[in-house]
């Protein structure tokens, strides 16, 4: 079982007060915080071994590479990939969707079809949207339920023959609702497509095996599972990846590169595999730190962590009913979900309601949380978003109700 106080000891920004009152920070969805052995060993790779990568001869190059190969190594066990080079790193989980779209999406011709889904972040929908404007294929959405849950229904009906991707988010950033990929990787191979699984929100929260789940390609962010910003992951299939073209090209993506004076022209060859895919200086310190990050999340092991946000949000669901004025969305407690929770407050708009929670010390999310189609598909405006991890407890939660509960009170006092 995984012990949040145990682990709160490992977080220093957790120790501080914001507005007077302890830090409740609620807002790990949009990133989370990072633990000291994260902070350290970026520290440390300034302070010992900053160099460039795959380029020079020296020591400090050497060391370098090492730690940068070596967390592309850690990534690929974490998520059961084949061998490091399905590991590809990128800036985030939205250069990796970009990626694919760009790598794979721009071969894509008018006849051919690219289904989404309506619960999407703005990442898995715009790219997409954008390069179906210049290439003419078509893209179409996939419904939710009112719950939030996905209509499978509607998904089936729309992969055919004449689709070749189907992109899906593995958790939704808004509900929480985790999506069945085995079953959608099966319908999407069935009919010849590539699947794209969208995993920022899965892959910092719950086990998540590339293999079991037979996905073409995961996507996902350092930053929100204990890492930095500025460095994400985007897997593929080994054989995808060989037979892909480059999105950015510059230095360390080519083998050999020289100019043929009869034809006027340079000959290229591409680099191995993963590094075919990371054009130019990477963030090698950004890769140290999300190293340290998946060793941590090892150690507290995932089915405990995922065991941790369920519970707690099966407690948080169960308190919110407490406050009269209160609602929210997602589905119920019997429904396993990721620990995310949206709702809203009657007559009160959702900035200012995170505003005032703020003025307590607590930080949650407000507004469309990158998730604009899927509020108007549940007709909602916007929402606040309490999102948890691995550092938070009960009376966190105990207290986010409390106060929750004054201010509708003193709502209902105005009226
Ligand atoms: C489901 C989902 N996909 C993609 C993203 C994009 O992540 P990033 O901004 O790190 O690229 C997010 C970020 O909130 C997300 O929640």
């Amino acid at each position: 079982m995984l012990d949040p106080y145990r682990v709160r000891e490992d977080f220093p920004i957790l120790k501080r007060t914001v507005n007077g009152y302890p830090l409740v920070y609620f807002d790990n969805a949009a990133t989370s915080q990072k633990p000291i052995s994260v902070i350290e060993a970026m520290r440390e790779f300034y302070e010992k071994s900053n160099a460039n990568i795959h380029r020079a001869v020296h020591t400090l190059s050497q060391e370098a590479t090492e730690l940068y190969e070596e967390a592309h190594k850690e990534v690929a066990s974490f998520i059961n990939a084949e061998s490091y080079e399905e590991v590809v790193f990128v800036k985030n989980a939205t250069e990796a969707i970009n990626l694919v779209a760009y790598s794979w999406g721009l071969k894509l011709n008018p006849e051919d079809e690219v289904v989404v889904t309506l619960m999407e972040h703005h990442s898995n929908l715009v790219p997409w949207e954008s390069l179906s404007r210049i290439k003419k294929f078509k893209v179409k959405y996939a419904g939710v339920n009112y719950d939030g849950t996905l209509n499978y229904e509607s998904l089936e009906q729309l992969v055919t023959g004449k689709t070749r991707f189907v992109c899906v988010t593995h958790a939704s950033n808004v509900t929480g609702v985790i999506n069945d990929i085995e079953k959608i990787s099966k319908l999407a191979h069935e009919h010849g497509a590539l699947l794209l699984v969208d995993g920022a929100q899965s892959v910092p929260h719950m086990p998540v095996d590339v293999k079991k789940l037979d996905v073409d390609f995961l996507a996902f962010s350092g930053h929100k599972m204990l890492g930095p910003t500025g460095i994400g992951v985007l897997y593929a299939k080994r054989e995808l990846l060989e037979g892909g073209e480059p999105f950015l090209f510059g230095g360390d993506m080519i083998k050999e590169v020289t100019y043929t004076h009869n034809e006027g022209r340079l000959r290229i060859s591409w680099n191995e595999l993963p590094w075919k895919f990371e054009a130019g200086t990477p963030n090698v310190c950004g890769a140290v730190g999300l190293m340290e990050a998946v060793r941590y999340l090892k150690r507290l092991g995932m089915e405990n962590v995922h065991e941790h946000e369920r519970n707690l949000t099966i407690y948080a669901l169960d308190k919110l009913r407490e406050v009269s004025t209160l609602k929210t969305y997602g589905p119920g407690r019997e429904i396993d979900r990721c620990g995310i929770i949206p709702f809203n407050m009657d007559g009160l708009d959702s900035h200012d309601l995170a505003l005032l929670l703020d003025q307590f010390g607590i930080m949650v999310r407000s507004g469309f949380h990158c998730a604009q189609p899927l509020h108007q598909h549940l007709g909602l405006k916007s929402s606040v978003r309490a999102s948890f991890y691995v550092y938070n407890t009960r009376e966190e939660v105990d207290r986010f109700v409390e106060v929750l509960r004054e201010v509708s009170e003193g709502l209902k006092r105005q009226r």
